[in-house]
This record gives C-alpha cells, structure tokens and sequence, in this order.
C-alpha cells in the first residue's frame, strides 16, 4: 500500500538523498555516515550516560537528541535512527544487550531447534513504542529524511548463535550446515521480525530504510545464496509495496555484491574494498551506490582524507544514483572536524570532481 499523502518522504521528495536513492540528478552529492550517531561525538558522550545503550534508546527524548546531533554538526543529508539491530529481538524476549567496547552478548545463545520458541513475532506498538515514539518526534523536527533500518537475519543470527561478537562465525556456520531445516526457520522468524521493524519505522515516518547486514562478507558466495539469499530477498519484497528506497549494506562484501543487488533494494553499500566504479559495475545500472570511504582513514590528517575522498568522488563519475559514505561506521577516535570538511568538500565539490578527468 502507498504511504498517505502527508508522509514526510513526499515533502523530501526533492531532497538530494531520496532523489539519488533513485538515481535521478541532484543538486550536490549527498552524504551521510553509517554510526554517524556516537561516541565521535563530544555531545554525544556528555548525554549518553554510563548505562547500555538499550537503555539510551527506550528514552524517546534521548534518542531522538543523539540522532539529531549529527545532523546539526555536519549538516549531512540524511539522519539515521538511533537504535541497533539487537532491539527488535531482545524487545521479543530474546534476551541480548550490547556490552560497551564489546558488542551484542546473550548469556544463552540460540543453540536448538527449542530455542524459536523464544522468538515470537514482533508487534512494533507493543514491544518497541519507544522507537515509534523517537521516529514520530524526529519527523517533527527534522528537515532531511530519516533513514529507519534493521539488521538482516543473517548478521542477527549471528549474535544469537554466538551469543558475542564472533571473527569466525564458526557457531553460525556450523548451524547452517548441520541443521538446515533450523537454520531456515530461524532466518525466516528474523525475517519477519526485520520486515514487521522496518513497516512501522515508515509508517511512523522514515522515509528510507537500510537493512544492515554486516557480517555476510564472512560467507562464501555459495553459502550467501542458499542460506541467506532467499531470507534478504523477502525482507525486500515485503517492504516494495511501501515505496520508499531500500538499502542493502554489508563488510567485505566484495563476491557477493552482485548477489546482494539481485536481493532487491534499491541502494546498495559497500566497504571501501571495491572502488566505488567497480562497485557499480557489480551491482548493475539499476542501482544507486553508497560508499565507501575507509573510516580508519578518517583518523589521518585532512590531507590523506581529502585526497581519499576526491578519488571516490571521481570515480563515482559524477553519474547519478551515488551517495556519499564510509565504508563502515564512523570510529570512536575519529575527530569531527574531519568529517565536517568532508561533507564540505562532498557537497561543494562532488559533482565537478565526478565530470572532471581523473
Ligand atoms: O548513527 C548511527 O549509525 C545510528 C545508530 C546505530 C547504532 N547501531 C548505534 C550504536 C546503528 C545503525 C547500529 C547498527 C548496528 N549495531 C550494526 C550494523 C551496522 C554496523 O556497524 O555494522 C551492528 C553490527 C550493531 C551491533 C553493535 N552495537 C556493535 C558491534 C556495537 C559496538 C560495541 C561497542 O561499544 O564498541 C554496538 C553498540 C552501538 N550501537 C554504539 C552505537 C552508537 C556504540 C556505543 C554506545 O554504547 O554508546
């Protein structure tokens, strides 16, 4: 169903982020910065407070402040939810928090076929208010889009087979291969959890998604596309009818980009792997293109920054359908300052960089 007239993604309809999500010309390339929303921030660490970030994000006010943060500072295109992927499932009673300097932790991870009964269905109204609450106050307040997201079923299967954030995904794997009927049912209840989380961020007001699955470059192509593909691929489908751009990011994503593309979204991230041409060539003509700045870049002086980012901009041609982004979340240790003069440049220099032989 198309969303009601008053939607605030007609208003932004114009807007630099939602017309190059469709790849239509732009007034300047439009940037934005995966964990834009963080400890970077001074403003960010004075109101955060010492508690799990779940705790941040049941505060509507709160939550709603940190994702505006960045958006004053930077002057970026698009605001992001604050959130994480580990909301929807934990909100279900799957109980998983998100330790600082370490990442999602459950102290009893999926381990059997008993365990799917932990994870019921997601009723947005219910079991996570306060994130409809932060989305409906943003949209009050914000004149840029705000992009709603979900982690894929893979990258959140992951935390709950794992139980902690994992470098082999060896827990995962083993799963995946030894039990293929639990395996699929699993994706398929974290599938409906993502499609049923990112339906009620829209219609509270997002007017874009991006379902983060970060940890599917740990995968062979082979793997991506029996195991993961088809889970992916009906998150997208489900949310076509809402008809707000779609993204689709994960790390290291290099053999399976083309793949990830055929998934369905309309925008398609990578890391900074892949320049960002080859990106494109990867992903087909039928795809806008995120990316994909090293954010361990961004602790270098302004220089090896400036220089980096020119290059991107260069290669994305000019072409419509790029948006301008790290190729991973921003670093604590980062300095803002350098991000600001990286949208600077991005916004008054895109487009000319893009036309202007390399
Ligand atoms: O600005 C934004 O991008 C918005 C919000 C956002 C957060 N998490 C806030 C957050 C988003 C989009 C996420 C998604 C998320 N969470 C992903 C996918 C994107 C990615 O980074 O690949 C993943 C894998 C997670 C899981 C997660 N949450 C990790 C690995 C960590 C880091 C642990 C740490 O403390 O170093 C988190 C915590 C987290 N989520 C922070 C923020 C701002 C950091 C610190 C805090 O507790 O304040």
């Amino acid at each position: 169903m198309p969303l009601p007239i008053d939607h605030p993604s007609h208003a932004l309809s114009e807007s630099p982020y939602l017309r190059a999500c469709r790849r239509l010309q732009v007034s300047h390339v439009p940037v934005w910065f995966q964990r834009q929303a963080g400890r970077s921030l001074p403003e960010y660490r004075a109101i955060r407070g010492e508690g799990s970030i779940l705790d941040a994000i049941e505060d509507s006010s709160l939550a709603a402040e940190i994702t505006m943060q960045p958006v004053r500072r930077y002057g970026v295109d698009a605001a992001i939810l604050f959130s994480d992927i580990v909301v929807p499932v934990n909100a279900v009673g799957f109980t998983i928090d998100v330790v600082p300097g370490v990442g999602p932790t459950a102290s009893q991870p999926f381990r059997r076929k008993a365990d799917l009964q932990r994870l019921r269905n997601l009723e947005p109204p219910v079991d996570t208010p306060y994130v409809l609450e932060t989305v409906k106050e943003l949209v009050r307040n914000l004149d840029v889009p705000l992009i709603g997201f979900a982690g894929a079923p893979f990258t959140v299967a992951s935390y709950l087979i794992e139980g902690q954030p994992s470098r082999t995904h060896a827990k995962t794997k083993s799963l995946m291969h030894s039990e293929p009927g639990v395996w699929h049912d699993l994706m398929s209840r974290l599938t409906d959890i993502a499609v049923a989380s990112m339906r009620s961020q829209v219609l509270a007001g997002a007017s874009a998604v991006q379902l983060f699955d970060s940890w599917a470059g740990a995968l062979s192509a082979t793997d991506y596309k029996n195991f993961v593909f088809p889970h992916s691929q009906r998150v997208f489908d489900e949310l076509a009818d809402l008809e707000v751009p779609r993204a689709h990011f994960g790390l290291g994503t290099a053999e399976i980009l083309s793949l990830m593309s055929e998934a369905g979204a309309d925008v398609v991230g990578a890391d900074w792997r892949v320049p960002i041409d080859e990106v494109r060539r990867r992903v087909g003509s039928e795809k806008a293109v995120q990316g994909n700045l090293d954010p361990a870049l961004c602790l270098s002086d302004w220089p090896v920054v400036e220089k980096q980012a020119r290059a991107i901009l260069q290669a994305a041609g000019g072409l419509p359908g790029h948006i301008f982004n790290l190729g991973h979340g921003v670093l604590p240790e980062t300095d803002p300052a350098i991000l600001e003069m990286l949208v600077a440049l991005v916004h008054n220099e895109g487009l000319q960089l893009g036309s202007s032989p390399s």
